[in-house]
């Protein structure tokens, strides 16, 4: 089925294109340890290429478990002076990284459009999202509150002290090269823990980046490290950051399978853990919608990032009585407002995917309903699109299965399935019928539904007639195998943070 054609015919040279960053000292290939550019001890560099052209960007330094432990070192050493400043100078310096990360958000947008493919206004809007949780983290710094507990002993008083855990190590996905960092990061600072973290080998760039606006904020030496490493390397680094005494944290984002194994490894030494894992949200239309607002939200809600994202709406259910109606109005959508093609191309906001392994997945989860009898009524091929790179049609499909992988499992694509419901109790059975947890989103303007249903849906965040659900001062988690604990919000700085209790005879 035809769709606009966006901006297919624009060929692109990702390396002029990053010749266009204006301070190219944001464009870094070495790790920053300990206040320092450093490359990898087996000298060893991987290949970073654009997403939207497959062509290489740069080659960064592959840092492996010997170096990771060196970083390890510089952040233990610093913790020991970073836990003892007042919150107000950790503050202080959080506000001057946010300060420079806008200063710079263009040259950043333009860096992350490179690296992961998501067009450059999505990727200014996560650069302004992604600082916004340093701003938020420079604030709570100061309301890192502890307790007066009344003593049931007139001879005692009861204290409750907040302290940081320790150094954290920090491990982030490709699909929010910026984001997901400082949504860890800065909670971490600001509790007075030192990190160590590792992009995902695909996105680096951004990463090394925020270091350098570090360094310009004056965060000092061993405070803030990143170790990029290939995805060969993945597997003894993960270790590394999740076995190394030293480490006292470990916060994950990615999938729930790499997260079971990373939480594994940690409980040997029994760090405090925060997992965001996979997700499988349902999108509930009910009959009492309005089915405009509805279909435009999913617009946003499924296909931002391509489908990337761990909160997009994976299960689309829609009441029978306005099935037809919706299914009209969401097709026309897509075909009107999607424009595909390379990330920098004018008017596009529909980008590659990341990898060709993500295309074929969507592949053949597409393949696999469609045999069960899901017929596609927009979309459902690779895109033709000069720049290169790896591109999927926005698609639709009803008649979708309850039992093919594409319901049962994470899509991470832009596979959009509308399945027909005909009760509450039906469809809450269906909504909660998976093993995972993070998101899920309703749309009806029935009171008493709206708390029934978000209630009784088994995730951590509800978008109720709203398909966005992310910002700095909510609460960003999941329950079930999408996770344990909260990130940015008033809750998100606990996670960095131990308590300790005093009992004082007088
Ligand atoms: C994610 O996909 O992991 C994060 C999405 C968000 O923060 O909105």
């Amino acid at each position: 089925m035809s769709q606009k054609r966006g901006n297919q015919d624009y060929a692109i040279s990702s390396k002029d294109e990053l010749g266009k960053i204006k301070d190219q000292r944001l464009v870094r290939l070495d790790a920053y340890v300990n206040g320092k550019w450093v490359g990898a001890t087996s000298d060893r560099r991987f290949e970073v290429t654009d997403p939207g052209t497959l062509q290489t960007i740069g080659h960064v330094a592959d840092m492996n478990a010997h170096d990771v432990s060196k970083a390890v070192d510089a952040a233990s050493d610093a913790f020991g002076k970073w836990s003892k400043t007042t919150a107000k100078e950790r503050a202080s310096l959080l506000r001057k990284w946010y300060d420079q990360v806008m200063a710079n958000k263009d040259d950043l947008a333009r860096l992350m459009t490179l690296e992961c493919g998501k067009p450059l206004a999505e990727a200014a809007g996560e650069i302004g999202y992604g600082a916004s949780f340093i701003e938020w983290f420079s604030e709570e710094a100061k309301r890192a509150y502890g307790d007066v507990v009344p003593s049931p002993m007139s001879s005692t008083r009861m204290v409750v002290l907040k302290q940081p855990v320790g150094v954290a190590g920090i491990i982030t996905p490709y699909n929010f090269p910026t984001a997901m960092i400082t949504r860890k990061v800065a909670a971490a600072l600001a509790a007075g823990c030192t990190v160590v973290v590792r992009p995902a080998h695909e996105t680096p760039f951004s990463a090394l980046a925020l270091c350098e606006l570090a360094e310009r904020a004056g965060i000092p030496p061993g405070v803030f490290n990143v170790v990029p490493s290939s995805g060969e390397n993945t597997p003894e680094v993960g270790k590394e950051l999740t076995t190394n005494p030293k480490i006292r944290k470990v916060s994950f984002t990615g999938s729930t399978n790499v997260g079971k194994l990373l939480m594994s490894q940690a409980s040997s030494t029994m760090k405090k853990i925060s997992m965001e894992l996979g997700g499988n949200a349902p999108f509930i239309v009910f009959e009492d919608a309005s089915i405009r607002d509805a279909a435009e939200q999913l617009i946003l809600c499924k296909f931002r990032n391509s489908g990337q994202t761990c909160v997009c709406a994976n299960r689309i259910y829609v009441h029978d009585k306005v099935y037809d109606e919706f299914v009209s109005v969401f097709t026309s959508l897509v075909k009107e407002k999607l424009r595909i093609g390379h990330g920098l191309a004018p008017g596009v906001n529909f980008g590659p995917m990341i990898t060709e392994r993500g295309l074929a997945k969507t592949e053949e989860q597409l393949q696999r309903a469609v045999k069960a009898g899901a017929k596609v009524i927009v979309g459902g091929n690779r895109a033709n699109v000069k720049s290169g790179g790896n591109f999927f049609e926005p698609t639709v499909l009803v008649n979708v299965s309850d039992d093919v992988p594409m319901t049962c499992e994470e899509t991470f694509g832009p596979l959009c399935p509308i399945y027909r419901f005909t009760t509450e109790e039906e469809v809450m059975c269906r909504a909660n019928n998976v093993p995972v947890g993070l998101a899920g989103y309703f749309f009806s303007r029935d009171i008493g539904r709206i708390f029934r249903v978000a209630e009784a849906l088994e995730v951590g965040m509800v978008g109720v007639n709203i398909g966005s659900i992310s910002t700095e001062v909510a609460p960003f988690g999941g329950v079930k195998e999408s996770g344990v604990g909260r990130e940015g919000s008033r809750y998100g700085i606990d996670e960095y943070l131990n308590i300790k209790y005093l009992n004082i005879a007088l």
